[in-house]
């Protein structure tokens, strides 16, 4: 039997990519995001034998749950999960910041990753599993008026206090911490930036560490 791993965020950029780096690597996947067509192109892409297409808003914390209930149906487990979905700030700062984008990160950096955890942590415990969120080089330096760094900052806080949650039962919380990452997150190519299969890279290297390894933090910058 393969390993499992959910992936939010999964139809494009960082979660697209580790979605390939995984399939290779030899896990089947659940696949998350809005935009089934996306995520039904890339399962077929992969195989559908190996990844399940589950699409659904991540601030649905009914759907994730049952999400998580028809991956283990189908893989007969669930190995790890990877909170990734998250959007940016549409105007910067807080005079200039607008309220309904505040509002549709907050439900999806925050929100949404936490109804993630929730869903996936009573199958985690059963395989000792491992999980993974999405912070962000802005979870870890102060960037000026950033709503989005401060959510990314509950993420950081979040995962630490996971850490300690998850040793109970032999598990692990890692954050992965991205600098500018070239990903449809922005409007125009970065071409300076890491390169999503970079990011992917450093999930891949949290999940397959041996049992007794727990990653807490990979930090990652553009040299
Ligand atoms: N790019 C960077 O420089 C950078 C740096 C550090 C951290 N990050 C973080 O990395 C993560 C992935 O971003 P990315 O750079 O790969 O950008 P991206 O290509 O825009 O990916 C964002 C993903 O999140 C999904 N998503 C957004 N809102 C959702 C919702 N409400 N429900 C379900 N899925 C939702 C999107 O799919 P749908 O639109 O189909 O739902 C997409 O798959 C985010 O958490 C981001 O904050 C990015």
């Amino acid at each position: 039997m393969t390993k499992v791993l959910l992936i939010t965020g999964a139809s494009t950029g960082i979660g697209a990519a580790t979605a390939r780096a995984a399939v290779a690597a030899g896990w089947s996947l659940g696949l998350v995001a809005r935009s089934a067509d996306k995520l039904e192109a890339l399962a077929a892409e992969l195989g559908s034998e190996r990844a399940l297409p589950l699409p659904l808003d991540v601030g649905d914390a009914a759907a994730q749950q049952q999400a998580v209930a028809a991956l283990v149906a189908r893989f007969g487990r669930l190995d790890a999960a990877f909170a990734n979905a998250g959007l940016g700030s549409t105007a910067p700062g807080i005079e200039g910041g607008d309220l309904d984008n505040w509002r549709a990160m907050v439900e999806t950096n925050i929100w949404g990753l936490l109804a993630t955890a929730k869903a996936a942590l009573p199958e985690l415990r059963k395989t000792r599993g491992r999980l993974l969120l999405t912070g962000s080089r802005a979870g870890r330096t102060a960037i000026k008026g950033s709503v989005y760094g401060a959510t990314k900052w509950f993420v950081h806080g979040l995962a630490a206090n996971l850490m300690e949650e998850m040793k109970e039962w032999g598990g692990s919380c890692t954050i992965i911490a991205p600098g500018m990452t070239d990903t449809p997150f922005f409007d125009s190519p970065k071409p300076d930036a890491l390169q999503p299969a970079d990011v992917a890279a450093s999930v891949l290297f949290a999940l397959e560490q041996p049992a007794r390894v727990g990653v807490a933090e990979v930090y990652l910058v553009p040299r």
